[in-house]
């Protein structure tokens, strides 16, 4: 049953870390705490109309929220029109999954708005094409499907609709940095190597199996030095974080089990087993990332996008 025309629903899409090293397009992981914040309601002007006090695409067709919410729309044959206004709590372009948070808000605050017609496998179509947007037409899911599903993410690029969601038994707690710059995922796609060796492949393949069984036997402390030498995309992007290996090594020398970068940067994350340990962790990493950078401490969130209060 469709809710009531004046209702609002209100719907925190949580941010998320990708790639996790050699990971690319491949891992991501959702995170508590952190995201944007929908709300939805029905409107009298047809199509989806946005409002947002951050700097943002507010046509539908060119924002993550509003193309996620279109698509359910359609899904459910539903031609009334829906207002949703969106409070930015990630950052633009700081790498931590802001378009797939919004989209992921998007899509589900709609469901809600409908009275939840949809189970979530059922809106992974809608979160991947709206996440698309914001990567220069390429399909990936490691930010749209940790954000959508909660846990840790397994997804194809071949074919992003082909996912595994597994849950961490031990919390893993976690500190981010944010450096003052901001990084478009669709340009920083476009500094990749286009072609890799032989051996860089055979030694990517071979830290990712090995990383993950560590992330997933809780054994965090043996996650390094999976995490940490990637040879494809990292190196790429690293000369875009100016305190890159200041970063990483300020963050180890603190505790931190391993430290990379999240998605195309510049934002940049330590794991650590306790949570004690984690606000040493993040300022050591803040101090390294100089001037006008933030953090976070937060943690791996098991159940995704949610609704958080309905007014
Ligand atoms: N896997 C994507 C990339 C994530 O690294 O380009 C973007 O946030």
């Amino acid at each position: 049953m469709s809710n009531s025309d004046h209702q609002t629903i209100k719907v925190l899409g949580p941010a998320s870390l990708s790639n996790l090293g050699p990971g690319f397009d491949t891992l991501g992981l959702c995170l508590k705490g952190v995201g944007d914040t929908i709300e939805a309601r029905f409107s009298s002007t047809p199509g989806i109309s946005i409002t947002s006090s951050a700097k943002i695409p507010t046509k539908p067709e060119e924002n993550t929220a509003g193309c996620a919410s279109h698509l359910v729309m359609t899904k459910a044959g539903d031609k009334r029109g829906i207002h949703l206004k969106i409070k930015k709590g990630i950052p633009i372009g700081s790498g931590i999954g802001g378009s797939a948070a919004s989209a992921s808000a998007g899509a589900w605050a709609t469901n809600l708005l409908l009275g939840k017609p949809f189970k979530k496998e059922e809106l992974t179509y809608a979160v991947l094409e709206a996440e698309r947007l914001a990567s220069g037409g390429v399909l990936h899911g490691d930010n749209a499907l940790p954000s959508l599903f909660g846990g840790l993410i397994l997804t194809s690029p071949v074919n992003p609709l082909d996912y595994r969601r597994v849950n961490l038994s031990e919390d893993l707690h976690i500190a981010i940095v944010l450096p003052k710059q901001s990084i478009l995922t669709a340009d920083a796609r476009t500094i990749l190597p286009s072609a890799i060796n032989r051996t860089d492949a055979i030694h990517n393949a071979s830290d990712l199996v090995f990383m993950l069984h560590a992330l997933v036997t809780g054994n965090y402390e043996a996650v390094a030095p999976y995490m940490m030498r990637d040879r494809i995309v990292e190196p790429a992007r690293a000369s875009l974080v100016p305190h890159y290996q200041d970063i990483r090594e300020a963050g180890l020398e603190a505790g931190a089990c391993a430290v990379a970068l999240t998605g195309s940067g510049p934002a940049m994350f330590g794991i650590s087993k306790d949570f004690k340990s984690t606000s040493k962790i993040l300022d050591a990493m803040v101090a390294a990332a100089g001037e006008g950078a933030k953090g976070i401490i937060t943690m791996a969130d098991m159940d995704g996008v949610k609704e958080i209060e309905s007014l």
